[in-house]
């Protein structure tokens, strides 16, 4: 099957197949390539409805694939609790089959607001309802591949409290 799916990828990219279908196929096998993700809490969270959220990302590929942008909604049980679209100042690079870090995305807006989102920490999880990538296979200036429609549930969260970043925002 690992072959299989790799074969497929490699068709698809040479070929140029229609983003959705990778997407299926991404979500078929359950690849999953984002966890660990972990939401910091800060008082700005309580005023202003957002997180900071950084979360591991896998390459499934036998190859480099470099990511340049992220369209995430996360939330629980078909509820959407935050949603982004973050395009990577620096594109982060993951090394075949490896994996790295997303490094923190700021400000990403809670969707029913934070009162109503505290209610989803002590799950410890979240499910990701729909997420698209832009990446490129084999370097910056590689092959544009961008997947769509990815769907995870239950990745393992951390909460963060990071009430100590206040003098920070102030500023
Ligand atoms: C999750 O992320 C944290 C912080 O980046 C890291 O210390 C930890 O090792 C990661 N855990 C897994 C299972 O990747
Ligand atoms: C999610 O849905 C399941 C089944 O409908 C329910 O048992 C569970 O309590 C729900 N969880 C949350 C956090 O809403
Ligand atoms: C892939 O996504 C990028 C960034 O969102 C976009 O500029 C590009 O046109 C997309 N490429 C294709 C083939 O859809
Ligand atoms: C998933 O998000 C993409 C754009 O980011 C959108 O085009 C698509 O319709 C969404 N799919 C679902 C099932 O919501």
């Amino acid at each position: 099957m690992l072959f299989g799916y790799l074969l497929f990828f490699l068709a698809a990219l040479v070929s140029g197949a229609p983003t959705s279908s990778t997407g299926d196929l991404v979500n078929a096998l359950s690849i999953g390539p984002i966890s660990n993700i972990t939401v910091d809490i800060s008082l700005n969270s309580l005023i202003n409805n957002v997180v900071d959220v950084s979360f591991t990302v896998a390459n499934f590929i036998p190859a480099e694939l470099t990511l340049d942008r992220i369209v995430v909604s996360a939330g629980v049980n078909n509820t959407q609790y935050a949603s982004f679209d973050h395009t990577f100042s620096e594109p982060v690079v993951i090394p075949f089959f490896g994996h790295a870090d997303s490094g923190m995305i700021e400000n990403v807006p809670l969707t029913q607001g934070a009162l109503a989102s505290l209610e989803i920490v002590p799950l410890g999880y979240l499910d990701l309802l729909n997420t698209s990538m832009a990446a490129t296979v084999s370097g910056q200036n590689g092959i544009p591949w961008n997947l769509t429609g990815l769907t995870q549930d239950d990745v393992s969260t951390t909460y963060q409290l990071t009430f100590a970043n206040l003098k920070e925002d102030e500023s």
